[in-house]
């Protein structure tokens, strides 16, 4: 399968932490070149570039982005467009934390539209402007695939987690409906759904600890997901082992979900 990988190019957003760092490796290992975005940390992304070009030897470059505005995508894939030759894989991973989750990441009856809409912009909005211009350059090679990473959030309740958790949802059905239009053009559209993994992400959470014990306790596997975890998954989806995988929503839970 990972022959496939080489000459490639990922363009992933939030490369810098958790889950996003994790599949960038993943793709790395497999020989992919990677463009990757950060936001705040420039300087872990100019580490990772380092040690991506010195230890996997492929190409890596990092751009500033911020998901609460979507629009600037189309810039973004243009600088893209001068360092890669080509796009084949896209992957809708960063999220917003801190203040601008503020009357989102609460609970239902402390909801503020403000709170909600960012979350909304962050997740179904970015996925929206990124895949459509990543769409474009796929076209012109033949196809690629596209995943949204989304959470199980979605299914299951989690306290403060409403407005992420409809905003997933939303994506879930936004890259069902992607998958259907673009399937003519060879582009395969999935989302890669996980339970609580352990990053930055879900320390933030006011009720971390509770949410680790609760995971460990509810997966037969008698641990939180890694990071790791999910970037096998999204690695599958994109190969030519998933081939006729399109519109479908892989979950990766541990087994949380069921039980
Ligand atoms: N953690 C979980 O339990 C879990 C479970 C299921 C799904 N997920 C999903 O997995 C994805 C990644 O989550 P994570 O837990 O890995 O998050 P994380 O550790 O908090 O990392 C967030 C990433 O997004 C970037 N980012 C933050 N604010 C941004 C902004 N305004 N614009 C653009 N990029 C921004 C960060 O860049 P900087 O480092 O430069 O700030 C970082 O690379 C999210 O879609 C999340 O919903 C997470």
């Amino acid at each position: 399968m990972n022959q496939e990988f080489q000459g490639k190019t990922l363009v992933i957003s939030g490369g810098t932490r958790g889950i996003g760092k994790a599949i960038v490796y993943e793709f790395a290992k497999a020989g992919a070149n990677i463009a990757f975005t950060y936001n705040s940390n420039a300087q872990i992304a100019e580490e990772m570039i380092k040690d991506l070009e010195t230890n996997y030897k492929i190409k890596a470059k990092a751009y500033e982005f911020n998901i609460l505005e979507p629009e600037t995508y189309k810039e973004l894939f243009e600088k893209i467009d001068q360092d890669f030759e080509r796009i084949d894989y896209f992957i809708s991973n960063a999220i917003i934390s801190g203040r601008a989750v503020v009357g989102g990441y609460t609970k239902f009856m402390k909801l503020k539209p403000k709170g909600i809409n960012n979350i909304f912009t962050a997740t179904v909005n970015a996925f929206v402007v990124g895949a459509q211009e990543a769409a474009k350059r796929m076209e012109k090679v033949g196809g690629g695939s596209i995943i949204s990473i989304s959470s199980t959030g979605n299914l299951v309740y989690i306290e403060n987690y409403a407005g992420h958790g409809t905003a997933k949802a939303a994506v879930e059905a936004m890259a069902r409906y992607a998958a259907t239009e673009l399937g003519e053009k060879n582009i395969r559209v999935n989302v890669v759904s996980g339970g609580p993994i352990e990053t930055d992400a879900l320390r933030a959470f006011t009720n971390y600890e509770e949410v680790k014990q609760a995971t460990i306790d509810l997966s037969p596997l008698n641990r939180m997901g890694q990071p790791e975890d999910l970037a096998g998954a999204c690695l599958f989806l994109c190969s030519s082992k998933a081939s006729w995988v399109t519109g479908h929503t892989f979950i990766v839970d541990g087994g949380t979900t069921f039980k």
